[in-house]
């Protein structure tokens, strides 16, 4: 169940949200911008942001899903990826939270074996207790303690996921 008042109200989303579009629209001013959405968890995230960048730009997605196996490896299955040459493009990976880490180095890797230009990564929430693999971030929405949150994207049993706020959720015992 969803506990307390929300960790962060759908106000305070947008306005971070516009922080962060503001600081990549100036470092990606007059390069080839292609901004890339890791589904589903950062749909919401992903179409806000978006929407407040200030220069031109391409989208697509990537849909992966992992299954921790080991506390160092994931099997991360990708069932959707970035389409076509992006030797000329400069990739920015849009993902809604990072936790141990290991889905997102992975398509990191992935991503880097393409060549693109360059590779940033904006991540709207860090879990950064729980980091097991060591994945550069270089915009980050919040650093959140080591709760599971709910919201904004982000789902319990695929649940939850449309709330416009985010909020600390426990399992009922
Ligand atoms: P990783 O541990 O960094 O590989 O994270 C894998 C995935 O777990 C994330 O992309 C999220 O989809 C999901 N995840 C991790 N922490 C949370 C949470 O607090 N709420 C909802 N999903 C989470």
């Amino acid at each position: 169940m969803i506990t307390g008042k929300p960790l962060f109200t759908a106000e305070q989303i947008q306005s971070r949200v516009k922080e962060l579009a503001k600081d990549i629209s100036d470092y990606y001013k007059k390069k080839d911008l292609l901004a890339v959405g890791i589904l589903k968890g950062a749909f919401m995230f992903f179409s806000d942001i978006v929407r407040q960048i200030e220069i031109p730009l391409t989208v697509d997605f990537i849909i992966a899903t992992s299954y921790i196996k080991t506390q160092t490896t994931g099997d991360v299955k990708v069932f959707y990826d970035i389409r076509g040459d992006v030797s000329d493009k400069h990739i920015l990976l849009i993902e809604d939270i990072v936790d141990t880490g290991v889905t997102l180095n992975h398509i990191r890797e992935r991503v880097l074996t393409r060549n693109p230009k360059s590779l940033r990564i904006c991540a709207f929430l860090d879990k950064r207790e729980r980091r097991i693999v060591d994945v550069p971030l270089d915009y980050i929405g919040y650093t959140i303690p080591n709760e599971f949150v709910v919201g904004y994207g982000l789902d319990y049993d695929n649940k939850y996921r449309n709330l416009p706020y985010i909020s600390i959720f426990k399992k009922k015992i």
